[in-house]
């Protein structure tokens, strides 16, 4: 199995023995038989099939499909994790290898709720301190690493600007520093970058979005080397309770096996979409890291695999109301938060709504951002609904 689109329909699967049914049964029971002698199992363990928060039969070949989607090498010794949610990954690294008095040093722009965790959660509930940087900007990693600095969290490419990170160049930084380099790769997917490959300890993906890709279930998982994940599956999972449920990881299983051919479609079709509104002097700002005009393209192309995602975030020469009246025009694409659906979602984002605004670029904190999943549909369609919805709140002279 040497190619990633092989392995993301193979790897996982396989005859179910007591049937014979070639794919993989939904295991709903949340216990398991106990061997004849229990005396010698450890209760808060993972070796053995005990209870469904110790690790489901479901959850054990869904993590086995994802090692193999960012391992592709197979030569590492890697292992994941499933989890309930992207955000229960993102507090399961953060719960196993932070203590009081440690120190985090994080990209500025992060997912909200990783933003909210890092700049609110985990300094009042543990005493755990972040300082936030530029991670695009290796010199700014280096400058915040403190004594105390544990680990180095960064997103790429970051939601909802589009920043991206030379994860190579952290992953250094943080070794040098003796702490972690952790990275969450939601927007990218391992078809597009395996951060493991450019030196990071950790990855953390939300399941939710392109993995699975169909909009119908919640998960998220860690990956890296398997002593680190261990302890992850130990702290975080048993003991404090993360787990997926096997219906999420049945489902993200049976989504992932498409994942390669669609994030084909969502990288073509999103370099589509963002070069007509790039093109429309109605449009303020384009963010995507596929166009020339983002900051940084150039590292997107060396370090993305065949294309720039399909996340991008633009938005209108107007107010939040005239941002609010073109999101309603539109007639495909759908009003909804989330992201990596087959369908297109828009979510419009004013400036004074985002605790992170101070972090956005220039044209982010002026007009605030409509954020564009660009989904599975014909890229004509898109464009075609974009241009009439542009034609409907800003007709041309
Ligand atoms: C980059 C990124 N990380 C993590 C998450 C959180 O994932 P979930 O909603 O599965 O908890 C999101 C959600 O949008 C995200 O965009």
């Amino acid at each position: 199995m040497d190619h990633l689109a092989t392995r993301a329909v193979h790897a996982g699967n396989d005859v179910d023995p007591g049937t014979g049914a070639i794919r993989r049964p939904l295991v709903t029971a949340n216990s398991y038989a106990l061997p004849e002698d229990p005396s010698e199992l450890d209760w808060s363990g993972t070796a053995t099939a005990l209870y469904t928060r110790n690790g489901g039969a479901n959850q054990r070949w869904l993590e086995q499909k994802l090692v193999a989607l960012e391992d592709p090498a197979g030569g590492g010794d890697t292992g994941a994790v499933a989890l309930a949610s992207g955000v229960a990954a993102l507090h399961a690294v953060f719960f196993t290898f932070l203590r009081s008095g440690d120190h985090v040093v994080s990209s500025d722009v992060t997912y909200v709720a990783t933003h909210r965790l890092l700049t609110e959660l985990l300094p009042d509930r543990y005493g755990i301190t972040a300082t936030l940087v530029d991670s695009s900007d290796p010199d700014a990693v280096r400058a915040a690493i403190r004594p105390e600095t544990r680990l180095v969290h960064v997103e790429t490419p970051a939601n909802p600007t589009t920043r991206i990170t030379d994860v190579a160049a952290v992953a250094a930084i943080a070794r040098e520093a003796g702490a972690l380099c952790s990275v969450d790769a939601t927007f990218a997917t391992p078809v597009l970058l395996r951060p493991l490959e450019h030196g990071a300890d950790l990855v953390v993906h939300s399941l939710t979005k392109y993995i699975n890709g169909h909009g119908d279930a919640m998960g998220g998982a860690v990956l890296g080397r398997a002593e680190l994940v261990e302890r992850v599956r130990a702290d975080a999972m048993v003991d404090v309770g993360g787990v997926i449920s096997p219906f999420n990881a049945w489902l993200i299983m049976r989504g992932s096996v498409t994942l390669p051919m669609r994030m084909r479609a969502h990288c073509g079709n999103a370099l589509a979409v963002a070069e007509f509104l790039e093109s429309d002097p109605r449009v303020a700002y384009v963010a995507y890291p596929g166009l020339a005009s983002h900051p940084q393209h150039e590292l997107a192309a060396a370090t993305l695999d065949g294309g720039f995602g399909g996340m991008l975030a633009f938005a209108l020469d107007g107010d939040p109301a005239l941002q609010n009246r073109f999101v309603a025009a539109l007639r495909i694409i759908t009003s909804a938060v989330s992201l990596g659906h087959d369908e297109t979602l828009v979510v419009h984002v004013a400036t004074g709504e985002d605790g992170r605004a101070a972090h956005f670029p220039e044209p982010f904190r002026r007009y605030g951002h409509l954020r564009l999943s660009v989904g599975l549909e014909d890229p004509r369609d898109l464009v075609a609904d974009l241009a009439q919805a542009l034609d409907t709140v800003l007709p041309r002279p």
